[in-house]
């Protein structure tokens, strides 16, 4: 069965380059990344971990901590390192899950038949401290992931979780944001000390409050 936002993200143990984890435990209070790669030792996965392991001062000062996963051993995932590491630039600084047996993947149903029976899709899964999934992403095999538009989300999310605020259309960090549409007027007043400026009444928008 497919996972959903608002669904708490399956807990798991499993071995990874960084010993054995167990997910929930390991994310503690943390908001989280889980994103899958069809295989070891392909180009589209080398340059996607490169960028993820060179985004991690990103990830931090956002409390998001990162995990990789593909269906290969670990003694796999360490040569293939080493090769990141050598093409990137930049060592894989966050745990990558051994998942050989497939165990993981089933349970975030990464695998899809009707694409690829051998490899994962390309999924991410962004999880709240409370543990809910609050951001799914399926891309194909052949595509690379954008990791901008991942911490823009990000963002948002927090900005929602944060300030009651949601962002519009191509919404970039620093510009204005839109008061959802559960807070009252007058509630707002005291939430939006910058003010709002009310297009529609369902329509109010405010300076991003973190600014
Ligand atoms: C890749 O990661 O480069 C890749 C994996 C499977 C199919 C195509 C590309």
């Amino acid at each position: 069965m497919a996972i959903r936002l608002g669904d708490e993200a399956p807990d798991f143990t499993a071995e990874t380059t960084q010993g054995t984890i167990n997910f929930h435990e390991w994310l503690g209070d943390s908001w989280g990344v889980l994103f899958s790669h069809p295989k070891d030792y392909t180009p589209v996965c080398t340059t996607e971990l490169g960028m993820a392991a060179r985004l991690k001062p990103e990830f931090d000062k956002r409390n998001v901590k990162v995990i990789g996963l593909s269906v290969d051993p670990l003694d796999s995932h360490i040569g293939w390192e080493r090769d990141i590491e050598e093409t990137q630039g930049t060592a894989v600084n966050f745990p990558m899950i051994a998942d050989s047996d497939r165990k993981v993947a089933d349970l975030y149903d990464m695998i899809h038949p009707n694409a690829s029976d051998t490899f994962t899709v390309r999924s991410v899964f962004v999880i709240g401290p409370d543990k809910k999934v609050k951001l799914t992403l399926t891309y194909p095999a052949s595509t690379g992931r954008n990791f901008a538009e991942l911490l823009r989300v990000i963002d948002s999310l927090q900005l929602t979780a944060n300030y009651s605020v949601a962002t519009p259309v191509n919404w970039q960090d620093g510009e204005d944001c839109i008061i959802v549409p559960a807070v009252s007027n007058e509630d707002a007043k005291a939430k939006f000390p910058k003010g709002w400026k009310e297009i529609k009444p369902y329509l109010r928008v405010t300076p991003q409050p973190n600014k």
